[in-house]
């Protein structure tokens, strides 16, 4: 197994505050070794250890890859024409999801498989080292499954989201549907999934359904998480919180009750709690106003920002655009921002293994041209990403341009 020393980093984000300094454990003037696929050591340049191979950072910021819990990459088909209706006045509905399914069924194995790739990669070169897919564009046992099977092929974060929307067929007999997906589909999808998502919300599944689902997720050994709040002030909430979901997503419109239980959620420990997601990325593509992620991190709620990366509500991956959109609209520090891209997103997917930079950990490192994390959100737009690994093995590289500066004054 080879180590490789990252030399002459100007700003290591570790996330963890018992190495560095402040929320993100930073180390100034650091170096860090890759052991295979651990982190080996980090800490002072001056006490750096040997290694078989040395990678200078140039004085640039590392840190760990972004933890994208949230997307819907297998899909077929194309809906920039609705955006653009939306941005001239028309509102955001859920049943545009109808017409995504209905290209994702008419697609080969091969086309579903390309457009993955496609997007895996894309969110890769942006500093995406963890990425969650749901299904969820299939809506049939077999279109659901075959979903799955290619989540799979780029995750091990997979997400059974058959109750996604009724499907047009039963429209008729929604309860129908609902057995069909804690049913056949379930027994179907469970073999290939890690988790179980159901949209709660008016015109999709309401309370009562959401917990059917969740509960027969459960019994297949799934964890659980939620899409909640983000077209109205609906249940998936409390429901969340009540199930003990590792997450509720959108958060979009939140009460009081909403925020003290989540805080409450928080306090029942890593394995426990439920974690407020939010997807700034939907907020900005569907006009909808932003939630106040100040109000949750103040009240002591554990935050997370994904991308929801989907054809429909939001089609970025980038969590360098979400990070500045939560900089900027949503009021929290560059520092909260850029830990809840990466630790938060780990605790919304219950992984200890990323998100942080301690020894250990898995070693999904990104190197920015930067150097340090808040250019993240002080040069939105800017591709910041120069270097991406992957348990110990670089799968990225920007060599585009050359011949970037030093950082630092030196
Ligand atoms: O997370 N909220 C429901 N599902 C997706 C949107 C999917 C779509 O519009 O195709 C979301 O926003
Ligand atoms: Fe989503």
């Amino acid at each position: 197994m080879s180590a490789t020393l990252i030399d002459n980093i100007g700003t290591l984000v570790t996330n963890d505050p018992q190495l560095g300094e402040g929320l993100l454990g930073q180390i100034t003037e650091s170096a860090m070794v890759l052991d295979g696929p651990r982190v080996g050591w980090v800490g002072p340049r001056a006490q750096a250890p040997a290694a078989d191979t040395r990678h200078d950072a140039q004085g640039a910021c590392i840190l760990p890859g972004f933890v994208d819990s949230h997307s819907h990459i297998v899909f077929a088909g194309d809906r920039s024409g609705e955006f653009a209706a939306r941005m001239s006045g028309q509102p955001y509905r859920a049943g545009g999801i109808h017409t995504t399914v209905a290209a994702t069924r008419a697609a080969s194995d091969s086309r579903l498989q390309e457009v993955a790739r496609w997007q895996r990669a894309q969110a890769r070169m942006q500093g995406t080292t963890t990425l969650e897919i749901k299904s969820g564009y299939g809506l049939t046992v077999a279109d659901e499954q075959r979903t799955l099977r290619v989540a799979g092929e780029f995750t091990e974060e997979t997400t059974f989201l058959g109750a996604h929307l009724v499907p047009e067929e039963y429209r008729a007999d929604p309860d129908g549907y609902v057995s069909l997906v804690t049913g056949d589909m379930l027994a179907a999808c469970a073999p290939h999934a890690r988790w179980i998502d159901v949209f709660c919300e008016r015109g999709a599944f309401d309370a009562e359904a959401a917990r059917r689902v969740l509960e027969a997720g459960r019994r297949w050994g799934l964890g659980t998480r939620i899409h909640g709040n983000q077209l109205d002030h609906g249940p998936g909430v409390q429901l969340a919180v009540a199930e003990r979901a590792a997450s509720v997503d959108h958060c979009t419109y939140l009460t009081e009750a909403d925020v003290a239980a989540l805080a409450e959620a928080a306090r029942r420990g890593p394995q426990e709690q439920t974690v407020a997601t939010l997807l700034p990325g939907v907020d900005f593509a569907t006009r909808q106003p932003y939630p106040n992620a100040r109000t949750l991190w103040d009240a002591g709620a554990t935050v997370a920002l994904a991308s929801d990366c989907n054809p429909g509500s939001c089609f970025t991956s980038s969590l360098a655009f979400c990070i500045a959109l939560a900089v900027r609209e949503m009021h929290l520090s560059p520092q909260e921002a850029v830990w809840a891209a990466t630790a938060g997103g780990a605790r919304a997917l219950r992984r200890s293994d990323v998100g942080h930079l301690a020894p250990g950990a898995r070693a999904d490192v990104v190197q920015l041209e930067a150097p340090n994390p808040v250019y993240l959100a002080y040069r939105p737009g800017v591709p910041l990403v120069h270097s991406v690994w992957e348990s110990g093995t670089m799968v990225y590289q920007n060599t585009f341009p050359p011949t970037a500066p030093r950082f630092g004054s030196r």
